[in-house]
């Protein structure tokens, strides 16, 4: 072909290309004028169990270890956690938290009773972390604690004497020995979890008989720090649903509806796991698109989820004045080759930033009902924002997505109206695209784009109704493959990048790179 027919040819490719690439830019309108819920910044709490690595090792190498640490709390997992604000830290289960007694884990380390772990692995617990030790690191980054009492082998007076322990007056018996151990003023108990799974590991108990035993756990377990009235109160958040089923929605709302001023609740849990079947056989690298794009799927399932139970809790609560709090959601996948069975380890990849993103869209989307939430879990466990080995650290894409997130803590919902496309993997439809905006506590407008589509990049023509906006700057998370990783050896696979929109004569254009998730702040 001559020079110029090969000009003239391609000149007329753009032409008939350029249309094309309007119609596939998707519409993207936000509606800054109108205001949504507020997204509470506790839809990001994490939750620490004692279960494998994620506390021995992950946060606790104890006072005399070469591994940096505060009163044997790591220093760069204290540092990396206080990065993201973690809200809250709900511990110490799970299912651990029915078999454990507090008395163990206080006092004098050399006294303290050795254990089995007959959950996790069947492992020696220490109890060397015990209530102490949690209430310091959950100082130590700047969180509230979530405790959560044993309502399965425990007693009503154990858990409220465990309380007492901590929030009592240095004046009582009780507050004297929790001096005694090192520390005089009363600890913040913010959230009391009344029992875990209790459909389950908890007890397997039918939800009317757990529902009467919750009650004797709301009126009894008292908090006495005196700091601790009004909006800081202790929030109780009863067991609820194991993913679909109504029961336990059902029972303990019809209780709360008719409870009387001797005890109430201030929050219901939902359980809901992404695991692509049962017994977690995915595994956490090395998988292929199908393996993507059938976990993407289920874990969009979330929103039908808290769609029924929260539609049972408004024709008991149509106020909303008890949350739902999903306070174990994540990717469980198999077991990494090597590792003990029980201590469900795993890697984390761009795949399970991508599920972290649309989880959180779908919690701010509720956010009118969801105002709490525990990603399982925190460090070295399931779907984890921190990996450790001995004295190394490593963040996952999980992790770098919360940060991504931060502007969304406390942020007011904005509603966003976009028409998603679509994206076909085998027999399988999904969204294309998904996008919250909120403005933040300081009211800044921001958005986010999560691209679920791992082949295509999407053009988002942003429009802002209501707002004057002519940038928007943030940061992108990406990478080559679906399954790529952080390892200690190459940290710095999936982080986040700089990112720009195009201004243009149509406004903004956000060019968002396939698989990958976008938060840009919107200015004038
Ligand atoms: O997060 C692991 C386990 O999953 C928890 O201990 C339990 O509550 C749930 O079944």
């Amino acid at each position: 072909m001559r020079p110029g027919r090969l000009l003239t040819t391609l000149a007329l490719m753009l032409a008939t290309a350029s249309p094309v690439l309007a119609q596939t830019a998707i519409d993207v309108r936000i509606d800054a004028g109108a205001k949504g819920a507020k997204i509470d910044r506790n839809i990001f709490g994490q939750f620490a169990e004692h279960l494998g690595t994620g506390i021995y090792g992950g946060v606790w190498v104890g006072k005399n270890s070469p591994i940096p640490n505060v009163r044997g709390v790591r220093k760069d997992v204290v540092a990396a956690l206080r990065a993201i604000k973690v809200p809250n830290v709900r511990w110490p289960g799970g299912c651990f938290a029915d078999e454990y007694h507090w008395r163990h884990g206080i006092g004098p380390v050399e006294g303290r009773r050795k254990t089995i772990n007959s959950n996790w692995g069947g492992t020696v617990e220490p109890n060397t972390f015990g209530t102490d030790e949690f209430m310091d690191f959950v100082e130590q980054i700047g969180s509230e604690a979530y405790l959560s009492v044993n309502l399965g082998s425990g007693t009503v007076q154990e858990a409220a004497e465990w309380i007492e322990y901590m929030t009592a007056d240095p004046a009582t018996t009780a507050g004297k020995e929790r001096a005694a151990n090192g520390r005089v003023a009363p600890y913040k108990v913010k959230y009391l979890g009344l029992g875990n799974e209790s459909w389950s590991c908890g007890g397997a108990m039918r939800a009317e008989y757990y529902t009467d035993e919750m009650k004797r756990y709301a009126r009894f377990v008292r908090n006495y720090n005196p700091a601790q009235t009004g909006p800081e109160a202790m929030q109780r958040i009863a067991v609820g649903p194991n993913q679909a089923d109504p029961a336990y929605t059902e029972a303990v709302m019809a209780a709360y509806k008719a409870h009387d001023w001797s005890w109430s609740l201030e929050g219901l849990s939902l359980h809901s796991y992404t695991t692509g079947g049962w017994p977690p056989s995915y595994p956490s690298t090395g998988f292929d698109e199908g393996a993507y794009a059938r976990l993407v799927k289920e874990t969009l399932s979330m929103d039908g989820l808290i769609a029924t139970h929260s539609a049972i809790m408004d024709k008991y609560d149509p106020d909303k004045k008890v949350p739902l709090v999903v306070d174990e959601w994540g990717v469980w996948l198999a077991p990494l080759q090597g590792t003990n069975p029980g201590f469900l380890a795993q890697q984390n990849s761009l795949r399970d930033g991508i599920i972290a993103a649309l989880n959180l869209n779908i919690f701010a989307r509720h956010a009118d009902r969801v105002r709490m939430t525990n990603i399982a879990q925190m460090v070295n466990v399931l779907q984890a924002m921190i990996l450790t080995d001995e004295d190394r650290m490593v963040l996952t894409p999980t992790y770098h997505v919360y940060k991504l997130y931060l502007p969304f803590q406390d942020a007011t919902f904005t509603p966003v109206r976009f028409e998603a496309g679509v994206y076909k993997e085998g027999d399988i439809a999904l969204p294309r695209v998904d996008a919250i905006a909120a403005r933040d506590t300081q009211g800044q407008l921001w958005l986010a784009v999560t691209n679920l589509d791992p082949r295509r990049a999407a053009a988002i023509q942003a429009t802002v109704e209501d707002a004057a906006v002519s940038r928007a700057s943030g940061h992108v998370i990406t990478a080559g493959r679906v399954d790529a990783v952080n390892t200690f050896e190459a940290p710095q696979t999936v982080v986040p990048k700089p990112f720009s929109a195009r201004a243009g004569a149509k406004g903004l254009t956000l060019d968002i790179p396939a698989k990958s998730v976008v938060v840009v702040k919107l200015e004038p």
